[in-house]
């Protein structure tokens, strides 16, 4: 990749009163709109990456750079969702969604308030969600609160969307329409996505390459582009290319165990 999007360029974190790095000299490169997914076991600093990424945490060692720039504080450019959606219970849908723009981006909102109604009204249409912008919060499954949270992390078209364990908890069916609203999302915004997850198929349905995390202090073991083909769908999860992709995945994850043990 000759001139990555995103670059985690020999990083380490430690945290302040911490005795160890949570996380030291990784390398890690994205390129512009690609979707990557990050595994690996609890506790290996996934989300500390993403506290990196987010400028929430300044890197200790090396650097962070997003086109160039040291990233090391937050910045608008970034979106995020997390495994619980935080959707505020006296604010319905569609003022959940407004709500980055009205604290970030206060003079735009004003300013453009019918683009960003449309442009909201657009994100629940790809999410697969109709007739809800008026209810609240509390009116709605979980999968659709995560759905409305997606919607809210990309409002202001950030140039990378951090998803951290978003699908954690949902239920197996609800799980996997969840992917297909996040590959149409994805594919309609052409977002850089991070996902970190846990679960190996959700990174193999979802991502362009997939890294593996591992070690203490947490750094990136290997990594693995993606082979299947786009879009993907459901009915791909139980093909024997995709099963075969996830048991490698798998494969790669034991080698790592066997080499910390
Ligand atoms: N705010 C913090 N202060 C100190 N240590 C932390 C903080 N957040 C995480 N850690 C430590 O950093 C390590 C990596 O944690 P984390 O990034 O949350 O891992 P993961 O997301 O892969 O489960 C762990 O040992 C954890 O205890
Ligand atoms: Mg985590």
């Amino acid at each position: 990749m000759a001139d990555p999007f995103l670059e985690l360029d020999g990083v380490s974190l430690t945290y302040p009163n911490a005795k160890a790095p949570a996380i030291a000299d990784m390398n890690l490169k994205v390129a512009r709109g690609e979707f990557i997914a990050v595994v690996g076991a609890s506790g290996c600093g996934k989300s500390s990456m993403m506290k990196l990424v987010s400028g929430l945490f300044p890197a200790t060692v090396g650097q962070v750079r997003l086109e160039g720039r040291v990233i090391h504080r937050p910045t608008g450019n970034v979106g995020m969702a997390f495994q619980n959606p935080t959707l505020l219970p006296w604010r319905n849908i569609l003022e959940n969604i407004l709500l980055p723009l009205e604290v970030v981006r206060k003079k735009d909102f004003r300013a453009k308030k019918a683009e960003c109604l449309s442009e909201a009204r657009r994100l629940l249409e790809l999410v697969g969600l109709r007739d809800v912008e008026n209810k609240f919060p509390w009116q709605l499954s979980g999968g659709m609160q995560q759905r409305v949270s997606l919607c809210r992390a990309l409002i202001h078209k950030p140039e990378i969307l951090l998803l951290d364990e978003p699908f954690a908890a949902l239920d197996a069916f609800t799980k996997e329409e969840l992917w297909m609203a996040m590959q149409d999302l994805w594919s309609a915004t052409q977002c850089t996505v991070i996902l970190v997850t846990h679960e190996l198929r959700e990174a193999v349905f979802l991502a362009d390459t997939i890294y593996l995390m591992g070690g203490k202090p947490g750094r990136v073991i290997t990594a693995r582009s993606n082979p299947l083909a786009r879009p993907r769908s459901l009915e791909d999860v139980y093909t024997p290319a995709y099963i075969a992709e996830v048991q490698d995945l798998r494969h790669a994850i034991g080698e790592v165990r066997e080499v910390r043990a």
